[in-house]
C-alpha cells in the first residue's frame, strides 16, 4: 500500500467531493515537498483501492491536477509529480500545534526571509543603509517629535497619513507615470502587507493566480496561504509570456514585476504589457505590479508603470520604500483601483491599525524637502558604479558564470553555464556567500541554474574579495 493512503486520512475534509479532496490533498503534499519531483503516483486502480473509493474519483482528480499542472501522465507509463517543491522550506509536521487550516497553508507557504543564508556578500534586495543620511533624517525627526508629537502619539488614519499620501502620489505621478491621486493611496508596512491584504481580500481557496514563472517567493507564499492554485507563466526577454498566458485558465489574480523582472531583471516590453492587461480585462481579473526597486535603473529610463496604461482599472500598484530608503523604515503602499480603498482599510485596520505616525511624518517631509529625489539620484550612481565592479570582477569567469540583464536594481541574476550550481552554493555558502539559487524561484520543472547577487551594499573591497572567494571555489573544481 502506498504512502499516500496516510496522508489522504490525515487530510479528509468530509464536507467536499472525494475527488476534491483528493486533488487538494495531493496538491498540497506536492507542495509541501511530501511528493517529490518526478515520484511516481500509485497507479488510479490501485489508489482506488486503497482508499476505497471509485477509480473513477482517482481519475478524475488526477486529470484536474494535469491540467493544472501538478502532474504529468503518460499513457501506459504512469503519474508522474509535475512540479519540485520550494527549496528550504521547511518540512511542517500537521499536529499538535492545532492550526486552522488557513494557519496550516500559511505555514507550508513558508516564510519570506532565508536566515539560512550569510548576511554578507551577496545578499540581495540590500540598499547601503551607511550611505543613507541619517543625521538629517534623525533632525527631521527631532523636529516633528517636537513640533507635532502630542498629535503623532494618538492613533492615526489607517489608510495612511495624509501629508505622506500626498508626497506618495505626486513621486508616482512625475516619476512612474501612475495616475492616481492620495485618496487611493493605503500606506503599509511592507509589500508584503500588501501582497497578504491582497490575498486576503481578493483569493478564495482554489482561485487561480498566474505567477511569473520564475518568480518571487513572497508573492507565491501569500497567494498560496489563501489556498490559491498557482499557475506559473515563464518570462522570455520581453517578460511574463503572454502567448502562453493565453492558453491558461483564466486567473483570478495576476502577479508581475514588469519594471524589472524578479529575479531575472527583464524590462516587460510594451506590447506584452498591452497584451496582459487585455487580458486582465477579457478575464475580469486584477494584475499586481509590483515595483519594488524601478528607482535603480542605470543605463536607461525605466519604462513608465504599467498602472498608468490600465483603462479597465484592474492594476493594483504596489511600491515599497525598503530600497530606495532602508528596510527597517517598514513603510509601503499600494495604488488601489478606488472601488477597492474602503475594504481594503477595513481589512487593514482590521489587522494592525495602521502604520508608525511618526516615521510616516518623517518621510513626507523627506519626500517635500527634496531629499528623497536627492537620495535616490546619488545611490543610483554609487549603485551603478557598484554593479560595472562586479561585472568586470567576474569576467575571468565567463565560461563558466554569467550576468543576465543587469540594466538595474540591487542584485542581478548569473546563470551558471558550465558547472554545477549546487556543488558550488554549498561550498560558497559554507565561505560566508549568501549564494541564492535560481532555482529556488521557479515552480515548474525547466529552470536555469545560477545565483541572484546583490551588490548594491557591497563596497568596492567587499565586492572583489567576495569575487576572489567565489573564483577560487569555482576555479578550483
Ligand atoms: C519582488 C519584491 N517585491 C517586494 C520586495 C520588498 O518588500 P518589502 O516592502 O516587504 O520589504 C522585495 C524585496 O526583496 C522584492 O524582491
Amino acid at each position: 500500500m502506498s504512502a499516500l493512503p496516510t496522508i489522504f486520512a490525515a487530510e479528509s475534509q468530509p464536507d467536499l467531493p472525494l475527488h476534491e479532496q483528493l486533488v487538494r490533498t495531493l496538491r498540497r503534499a506536492i507542495l509541501a515537498g511530501h511528493l517529490p519531483f518526478n515520484s511516481r503516483l500509485p497507479a488510479s486502480r490501485v489508489l482506488a483501492l486503497d482508499l476505497g473509493v471509485s477509480r473513477s474519483t482517482v481519475e478524475l482528480a488526477f486529470s484536474r491536477l494535469e491540467a493544472e499542472g501538478y502532474v504529468r501522465r503518460q499513457v501506459g507509463v504512469g503519474s508522474f509529480v509535475a512540479i519540485a517543491a520550494r527549496a528550504n522550506k521547511p518540512v511542517v509536521r500537521k499536529t499538535a500545534a492545532g492550526l486552522s487550516q488557513r494557519g496550516q497553508m500559511m505555514v507550508e507557504a513558508g516564510a519570506c526571509r532565508d536566515t539560512k543564508l550569510p548576511s554578507f556578500a551577496f545578499t540581495a534586495g540590500q540598499p547601503d543603509t551607511t550611505a543613507f543620511p541619517r543625521e538629517l533624517w534623525g533632525k527631521l525627526t527631532q523636529q516633528r517629535w517636537k513640533k507635532d508629537g502630542q498629535t503623532l502619539m494618538r492613533y492615526g488614519d489607517p489608510q495612511g497619513l495624509p501629508e505622506l499620501r500626498e508626497a506618495i502620489a505626486a513621486y508616482l505621478a512625475q516619476s512612474r507615470g501612475v495616475a492616481c491621486d492620495a485618496a487611493q493611496i493605503l500606506v503599509l508596512t511592507s509589500s508584503q502587507q500588501a501582497l497578504q491584504l491582497i490575498a486576503q481580500l481578493l483569493i478564495d481557496p482554489d482561485d487561480t493566480v498566474w505567477l511569473e514563472e520564475p518568480g518571487y517567493l513572497g508573492a507565491r507564499n501569500a497567494m498560496l496561504s489563501a489556498g490559491a492554485k498557482i499557475i506559473p507563466v515563464p518570462v522570455d526577454h520581453d517578460g511574463l509570456n503572454t502567448d502562453i498566458s493565453s492558453t491558461l485558465s483564466p486567473p483570478k489574480l495576476i502577479y508581475s514585476t514588469p519594471s524589472h523582472q524578479y529575479p531575472l531583471g527583464i524590462t516587460m516590453s510594451l506590447p506584452r504589457r498591452i497584451t496582459l492587461l487585455a487580458q486582465a480585462a477579457q478575464h475580469n481579473a486584477w494584475i499586481i505590479e509590483d515595483d519594488y526597486d524601478s528607482e535603480f535603473s542605470y543605463d536607461q529610463r525605466p519604462l513608465p508603470a504599467l498602472q498608468g496604461l490600465d483603462q479597465a482599472g484592474r492594476v493594483i500598484y504596489v511600491g515599497t520604500f525598503s530600497k530606495v530608503l532602508f528596510p527597517g523604515l517598514r513603510i509601503a503602499y499600494m495604488v488601489l483601483p478606488p472601488d477597492l480603498m474602503p475594504a481594503f482599510t477595513n481589512a487593514r485596520s482590521a489587522f494592525d491599525g495602521h502604520t508608525p505616525q511618526l516615521s510616516q511624518v518623517v518621510t513626507a517631509d523627506f519626500m517635500a524637502q527634496g531629499h528623497f529625489a536627492a537620495h535616490i539620484r546619488q545611490m543610483r550612481l554609487l549603485y551603478r558604479s557598484r554593479r560595472d565592479l562586479l561585472v568586470s570582477c567576474l569576467q575571468p569567469l565567463a565560461s563558466q558564470i554569467q550576468p543576465i540583464n543587469i540594466n538595474g536594481g540591487l542584485q542581478f541574476a548569473v546563470e551558471v553555464t558550465a558547472g554545477k550550481e549546487s556543488a558550488w552554493t554549498a561550498a560558497g555558502i559554507a565561505q560566508g556567500l549568501a549564494l541564492r539559487p535560481l532555482s529556488q524561484f521557479y515552480l515548474g520543472a525547466a529552470k536555469k541554474e545560477g545565483w541572484l547577487l546583490g551588490y548594491a551594499s557591497l563596497n568596492n573591497i567587499q565586492i572583489s574579495s567576495a569575487v576572489n572567494t567565489l573564483t577560487d571555489l569555482i576555479l578550483k573544481e
